[in-house]
């Protein structure tokens, strides 16, 4: 058993580090917060393309999770069509460009978590 003030002091320092802790937990969710938010209305929760916009485009959003089909693309393709839409490399103009609303970082990435949706 600790003595009382001991327990204050390790429960403060507890907190402490939780709460410096905190940003790095939030920066590190954000990418999925925003493909959440902004993407999957087209591409799908899951990344598998199947968002509820996606009904009747063509082409399609390419289905995140397929490895052989996101190996044809490369992490700077990939990165160019976020950032200046899907016209940028002859895909379709359906997929917007994001340059404006998400910086370089931010799109570096998002290519990262699309990488991480690939299963199989
Ligand atoms: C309005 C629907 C829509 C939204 C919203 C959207 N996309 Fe797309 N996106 C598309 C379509 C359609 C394509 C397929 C383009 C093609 O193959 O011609 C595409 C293509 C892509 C590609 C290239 C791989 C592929 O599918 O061929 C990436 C990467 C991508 N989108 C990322 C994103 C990210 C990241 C967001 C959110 C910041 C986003 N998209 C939001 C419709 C959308």
């Amino acid at each position: 058993m600790l003595p009382f003030i001991s327990r204050i002091l390790l429960s403060s320092f507890l907190l402490i580090t939780a709460i410096h802790l905190c940003p790095v937990v939030l920066s590190a969710a954000e990418p999925a917060a925003i493909f959440k938010d902004t993407c999957s209305v087209c591409h799908g929760i899951g990344g598998k393309g199947d968002g509820p916009s996606s009904q009747g485009l063509e082409p399609k959003p390419a289905d995140f999770t397929d490895c052989k089909r996101m190996t044809k693309d490369s992490d700077d393709v990939l990165f160019k069509i976020i950032k200046s839409g899907g016209s940028s490399a002859g895909r379709s103009t359906v997929m917007p460009a994001w340059g404006d609303s998400l910086s370089d970082s931010e799109i570096r990435g998002m290519v990262q978590f699309i990488r991480g949706l690939c299963k199989k």
